[in-house]
């Protein structure tokens, strides 16, 4: 091996700076090898369009949120928006001109820093020959073949200190404060950083809520002299009767409300019933997802680095780094994303640990 490239796609995530910083390191002084980034994901190797990566561009980057490569989200090669010579667009697999750009900048190994969407993108240039190494990106931690990945528990320590904020002003007033945390399909985020921060209530997708059992949960609370609520709503937790807030308007609704976003919704139809309490929510939104990580999220980056190095030089290709335990391993990017469009997901057990965990102290 002579020269590495990197790039990271999707949404970004707490730590990928750490991650291109460590693998930039190591690659340098421990093995020798170049490394060039691809700017804006797959786009980037599309229009071959990269940065030479040195030591001193990265030393500094060590716990800065973001990515200094940029990503392009949506971006695939296999399924690519192109000028189709008439004025419109068209989609075409365009991979070929990916593979055609790395043979022509020497790279023989590509290295993918990304969630499902971008992994499965990397499996099919591993498919096609490609000697690819993915490193998992999900602040979500939804991944299912790594026990953990960097950036959740930054973003879950940022959505912990919004909890943490809320109570004392819910506390004031006696309010209920619905505050929403990303997590479109799990849970994890709003699980823990409710835990962590004393929610009095959790909805997560992956069990569905009634407006009636809130307010039960809400007056048993006043019962007990507590009379204020923070609640962490998932973004994609949902109606138990399928009502759907989709795009932050109410589907099928006939006089449709525009909400900025699931927590306001669940505030608004709390007031109606639970007169007794002033109702607000709030979104902090990307801000979880933004500043700087956690030192555990920095430690964690150096290891999925380091270990995605070890793989390119033991020749591993086709694999995605994963922690299981207290160990850095490795699980083949056929087994990660499987068939499936998109990898196959983590969620809360709603049966497991810990909901019981969380029921076991009134949540
Ligand atoms: O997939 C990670 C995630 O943080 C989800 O929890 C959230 O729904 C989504 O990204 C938001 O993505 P975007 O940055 O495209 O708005």
């Amino acid at each position: 091996v002579k020269r590495i490239a990197l790039l990271s796609g999707g949404g970004d995530c707490p730590g990928l700076n750490a991650v291109i910083r460590t693998i930039t390191k190591t690659a340098i002084s421990k093995y020798g090898w170049e490394v060039i980034g691809y700017v804006y994901g797959y786009r980037g190797l599309y229009n071959n369009n990269y940065i030479e990566l040195t030591e001193e561009k990265v030393e500094n980057i060590y716990k800065e949120g973001g990515t200094i490569l940029f990503s392009s989200n949506k971006d695939n090669l296999f399924d690519y928006l192109v000028d189709d010579g008439k004025g419109g667009k068209v989609k075409k697999d365009v991979s070929d001109v990916g593979v055609q750009n790395l043979k022509d900048a020497g790279v023989d190994v590509l290295v993918v820093l990304g969630g499902d969407g971008t992994l499965t993108s990397a499996r099919d240039f591993s498919r096609k020959g490609v000697q690819v190494i993915g490193v998992p990106k999900t602040m979500d931690n939804d991944l299912s073949s790594t026990d953990l990945t960097y950036g959740f528990i930054s973003a879950m320590s940022v959505g912990t200190d919004f909890i943490d904020r809320l109570q004392t002003t819910a506390k004031s007033h006696h309010r209920v404060i619905c505050c929403e945390l990303m997590g479109r399909d799990a849970g994890w985020i709003s699980l823990y950083a409710g835990l962590a921060g004393n929610a009095g209530v959790c909805l997560i997708p992956e069990i569905p809520f009634t407006i009636e059992n809130i307010a039960k949960h809400v007056a048993k609370r006043d019962e007990q002299g507590m009379p204020y609520t923070v609640i962490a709503v998932a973004e994609g937790a949902k109606y138990a009767d399928g009502t759907k807030v989709i795009g932050k308007i109410v589907e099928d609704s006939p006089d449709p409300v525009r909400y900025s976003g699931l927590a306001a919704k669940v505030a608004d139809d709390l007031e109606k019933v639970i007169p007794n309490h002033e109702v607000r929510s709030v979104n902090p939104g990307h801000i979880i997802r933004g500043g700087d990580i956690t030192p555990y999220d920095r430690i964690l980056s150096i290891r999925f680095g380091v270990k995605a190095c070890e793989l390119i030089d033991e020749g591993l290709f086709g694999n995605v780094v994963t922690l299981h335990g207290e160990t850095m391993d490795y699980t083949s990017l056929e087994e990660v994303i499987g068939d499936a469009k998109f990898g196959k997901q983590k969620r809360v057990d709603p049966n497991g640990e810990l909901i019981r965990a969380a029921k076991a102290i009134g949540v």
